[in-house]
């Protein structure tokens, strides 16, 4: 799907020094994907998490945020939501230690062609050299490095906003039970950055910059103040986009000790994102005003269109590419890259069929999600119609 652009970065560009060039540009394509945003209501609230994420990029440096939610409190401790005390119990059995659980001990090398941490056909070489770039066999070895360590990258800094998420929604959420659930959530979010973090650091020895789209994201729902849109926004939209991200990257790997991680890693976040259809499961199909639904629902599509274009891995353009083409050739190339776009579209099996199930999939928005070539996984099952065999495949 073409990009809209309202701002032509290339006229404002020419001529300048690469380092301002880069920075200039990517001030130009950020702003770009803030007027992107269709619904005027859904932009206003967006505004000030955009504004920090996408034009100030506070994502890359040390950074705190003023939480608006109310913590809820109820000391008659009554029984939760159906599903969400059984849902503890197995969050209880299932918990698992990042030291000991893992085989730390396999030797990882991200240079060996015979055990690659990405399949050799996730990237398109011919897509790379049309765009004039040409890599021998090591150069393009460490490239796809480089790509792993920037997915594992994000999916860490994922893995950070879902744990004071985490710790937020437990704050906020009015049922009880769903206090106990969330906090064996925040002990989840921990072990996974964690494990994600010592693989980035012990195994590849990289780590990138957190994507400011992602960024944005975390920003918002950290900061909106109505406790559903937290769980919509972290339990729905980011687990569910990381399901399908883990479970795609689970398919190309061939290196054991990364298999084994997000093995574990996926049975966690399925269990977090059936949390979250419980929870809103009956708030969205019969307890909004239709108005109040319209408003999630057009967020909803907003943060997927987001994600859906905008994953495109600017940090890896910046590290090495800028010097070669500019930002929006670079943008062009991530469009056309088969892989990635399966990536991209693997990410969205998991998550399309949970926003059917909680009623954000309506009639008025089918068009929309079809538009972007979402259709295919409307009538999927979602995460809790699916046994533990279809998480691990
Ligand atoms: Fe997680
Ligand atoms: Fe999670």
């Amino acid at each position: 799907m073409q990009i809209p652009s309202f701002v032509d970065s290339n006229r404002i560009v020419a001529n300048l020094p690469q380092p301002v060039r880069v920075r200039v540009e990517a001030w130009v394509d950020n702003l770009n994907v803030l007027l992107s945003l269709h619904n005027p209501r859904v932009m206003s609230r967006m505004a000030p998490a955009a504004i920090r994420g996408l034009l100030l990029r506070r994502g890359r440096r040390p950074t705190s945020l003023r939480a608006r939610h109310r913590t809820f409190l109820d000391f008659d401790f009554p029984d939760g939501l159906p599903g969400l005390k059984a849902l503890y119990d197995k969050a209880k059995r299932l918990q698992w230690n990042g030291d000991t659980d893992l085989p730390w001990d396999i030797s990882v090398d991200p240079m060996n062609p015979e055990v690659p941490i990405i399949s050799k056909e996730f990237i398109e070489w011919s897509v790379i050299e049309d765009f004039g770039v040409r890599m021998n066999a090591v150069e393009r070895q460490a490239f796809s490095n480089r790509v792993a360590s920037w997915m594992l990258s994000q999916f860490l800094h994922g893995e950070q906003g879902a744990l004071m998420a985490a710790a937020q929604v437990t704050e906020a959420t009015t049922d009880f039970d769903g206090k106990l659930y969330g906090a064996t959530q925040v002990m989840d979010e921990a072990r996974h950055v964690e494990v994600f973090r010592r693989y980035l650091d012990e195994k590849l020895g990289r780590r990138y910059e957190i994507n400011d789209n992602l960024y944005t994201i975390i920003d918002s729902l950290m900061t909106d103040g109505r406790w559903d849109m937290k769980f919509l926004g972290m339990q729905i939209l980011v687990e569910g986009l990381a399901l399908g991200a883990f479970a795609a990257l689970r398919r190309m790997t061939k290196e054991p000790l990364l298999d084994q991680l997000l093995r574990r890693v996926i049975h966690d976040e399925a269990r977090h994102v059936q949390f979250g259809l419980l929870s809103l499961r009956d708030l969205y199909t019969k307890q909004l005003s239709e108005k109040e639904r319209i408003e999630r629902e057009d967020w909803a599509f907003e943060i997927v269109v987001l994600m859906r274009n905008r994953f495109l891995a600017h940090e890896l353009y910046e590290e090495g590419f800028a010097h070669r083409m500019s930002r929006r050739q670079w943008n062009r190339l991530m469009e056309d890259m088969p892989g990635m776009n399966l990536f991209r579209r693997q990410m969205f099996r998991r998550l399309v069929p949970n926003l059917r199930t909680i009623g954000l999939l309506t009639e008025r928005m089918r068009p929309h999600y079809a538009r972007i070539g979402l259709d295919a996984y409307f009538f999927l099952p979602a995460t809790d119609e699916m046994s533990a065999q279809d998480f691990a495949a």
